[in-house]
């Protein structure tokens, strides 16, 4: 259950909005924060908040690729898969088949694209441009880019996430 302070809150920007609907976005995301994840009991508080549907912001909800329907880990990579990207793996061919990041991501961590790895540090997740395309290939940590990327640079940003102390890092994910 939502926290009372974290409700009032809400509904107060929801009330100062006009239109609820605008806030939704908004909501969902604050809801996120506070179980990780969107999970089923958030979405109908967050529908209740709104004056809408479950369905509505369900279909709202799956349509943002930062939304979490499902739990995901402390550190969610948003690998990019926009063209810039897929054309800017210069250095990759060293890797054999493991030529882009996405696959040596997975290969590192030992899990599919959408999937947590078992101790609960990160989740593997496509994206559609980030807007950091001078920088590709290039990929978002939990809000934050990272890139150019090479294996080594790879290997360099999963070792300094696994080596930060719990609070650190945002949790925007
Ligand atoms: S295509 Fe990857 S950041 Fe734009």
């Amino acid at each position: 259950m939502l926290p009372a302070k974290l409700k009032k809150t809400l509904k107060r920007d929801i009330k100062q909005s006009g239109h609820p609907r605008e806030k939704a976005v908004d909501v969902m995301y604050a809801v996120q924060s506070h179980y990780g994840y969107l999970s089923d009991e958030g979405l109908a508080e967050a529908a209740e908040l709104l004056g809408m549907s479950e369905l509505e912001l369900e279909e709202l909800a799956t349509f943002y690729d930062y939304i979490y329907r499902r739990p995901v880990g402390k550190y969610v990579l948003h690998v990019c898969d926009g063209v810039v990207c897929w054309m800017c793996h210069e250095g990759w061919e060293c890797v054999g088949e493991e030529e882009s990041i996405v696959t040596y991501l997975c290969a590192r961590l030992g899990v599919e694209v959408g999937e947590t790895t078992p101790d609960g540090l990160f989740t593997v997740l496509p994206s559609a441009c980030i807007g950091y395309c001078e920088n590709a290939p290039a990929m978002l940590v939990n809000g934050k880019p990272y890139g150019p990327l090479t294996p080594a640079s790879l290997d360099e940003v999963l070792e300094e996430l696994r080596n930060q102390p719990p609070e650190e890092m945002v949790v925007d994910r």
